[in-house]
């Protein structure tokens, strides 16, 4: 029989499945009710101190549809409107009803060494599992000189690391920003000041677009708008990317975020090389009961692959990473048609000759492939609207 449980840095988890900060661990009845359905465990909304002022712009939230259908989310939310007190009190809460679940305290503070350590202090005196600390909040906080400002910046990053890692008692993540040319120098710095794990990733920054009928911003707080956080699937390969760099790089535990809507992509995240998994956006758009299909979908695939927990899975694709130099260039594939789904619309033919090649043709009302002249791209499977082609041998 597989099992879910995992340990992280001698945490024990009773699922890999972690509600990642933001609204769903807003509040502690919030996440109460989610500990209730299953979480393994959640990440506070970012905590800072009491005088930070945090006055939200409404709307907050523009999302991109396909066929009804939310593939992104951007975000303008700042952080926890709730006081150090009301988390430390809540945690001691938490924890008594729920022993087994872990809970994670996300912290964020001006580059001022005592107000970092003094959340930390305050929260030290909670029974809190680990801290994360946000270096990577794209909006509203960069303007202030942190959030982002600090995970773009290595030496403050040290600063602040190793500024929290004097006083906590407990292990110490850091959440990275996707908004950098390489995630690893920052990554590289932090954990040179002793960090002991990774989370990735936050949102990515965005502009959502332009209403072409009001010539007004789509995310409109009174005929104006900011840049925002981009979450949810489409961020996704953003999020393995980084968390792929992240474990070819280093040994630490990362908690992988990004786009995870089902147990396929926390899978997927887990080969990569993440330890546990945190969700978001999927949270919001659907509820805590997602939980019960991650868990089992995860367990089942686990068994139908003959593992018996997820660290056995952890890292399994990593090393199937290379440079484009290590690739084996002498493979080469080629479009198979299949005739009884093909409806000639001539349409593999038509992209192939306007996108450098001239490979496929429609003769006699059969598509025909010149292996000559075939590169072997295969941009012509990814347009077919019947998908009657597959790249083959
Ligand atoms: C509305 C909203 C609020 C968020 N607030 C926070 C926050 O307070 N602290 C933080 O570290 N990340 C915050 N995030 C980022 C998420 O924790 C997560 O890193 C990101 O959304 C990517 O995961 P997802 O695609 O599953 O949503 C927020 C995201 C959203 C959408």
């Amino acid at each position: 029989m597989a099992t879910l449980k995992t340990s992280i840095l001698g945490i024990e988890f009773e699922n890999p499945f972690l509600l990642a900060s933001a609204p769903p661990t807003a509040s502690i009845e919030s996440i109460d009710k989610a500990f209730e359905m299953g979480w393994g465990g959640a990440v506070l909304k970012t905590i800072t101190p009491d005088d930070l002022e945090m006055i939200e712009a409404s709307p907050r939230y523009a999302t991109i549809k396909e066929n009804g259908k939310v593939i992104c989310l951007q975000n303008i939310e700042l952080l926890s409107h709730e006081t150090i007190q009301y988390w430390v009190d809540g945690i001691k809460y938490l924890k008594k009803k729920h022993p087994t679940k872990v809970i994670i305290a996300s912290i964020m503070a001006p580059v001022v060494r005592q107000q970092w350590q003094n959340i930390v202090k305050r929260l030290n005196e909670s029974p809190i599992d680990a801290y994360e600390l946000n270096f990577s909040c794209p909006h509203g906080m960069p303007e202030r000189n942190i959030g982002m400002a600090i995970g773009t910046n290595t030496d403050i990053s040290i600063l602040i690391t190793s500024w929290v890692k004097s006083v906590a008692t407990k292990p110490v993540f850091v959440k990275l920003t996707p908004n950098v040319t390489d995630i690893t120098w920052i990554a590289q710095a932090i954990e040179s000041a002793e960090a002991d794990g990774f989370a990735a990733i936050n949102t990515v920054q965005s502009f959502l677009g332009i209403n072409l009928d009001t010539l007004e911003p789509v995310l409109n707080i009174d005929g104006h708008s900011t840049y925002g956080g981009l979450s949810g699937e489409a961020v996704k390969p953003i999020g393995f990317r980084c968390v792929a760099q992240l474990r070819q790089n280093s040994d630490l535990p990362i908690l992988g975020m990004g786009g995870i809507s089902n147990w396929q992509d926390a899978a997927q995240y887990i080969a990569l090389g993440a330890d546990a998994v945190q969700i978001c956006t999927e949270v919001m758009l659907n509820g805590y009961g997602i939980i019960n299909g991650l868990k089992s979908g995860l367990l089942n695939y686990l068994e139908s692959k003959g593992f018996d927990s997820i660290s056995e899975l952890k890292n399994i694709a990593i090393e199937k990473i290379t440079s484009h130099e290590g690739l084996n260039k002498k493979s080469h594939l080629y479009p198979s048609i299949d005739k009884n789904k093909c409806v000639k619309c001539g349409k593999c033919a038509r992209i192939c000759s306007e996108s450098e090649y001239h490979a496929l043709s429609l003769e006699k009302e059969c598509m025909k492939l010149n292996k000559e002249l075939c590169a072997g791209c295969s941009l012509c499977s990814h347009v077919c609207p019947k998908e009657a082609i597959k790249m083959c041998c």
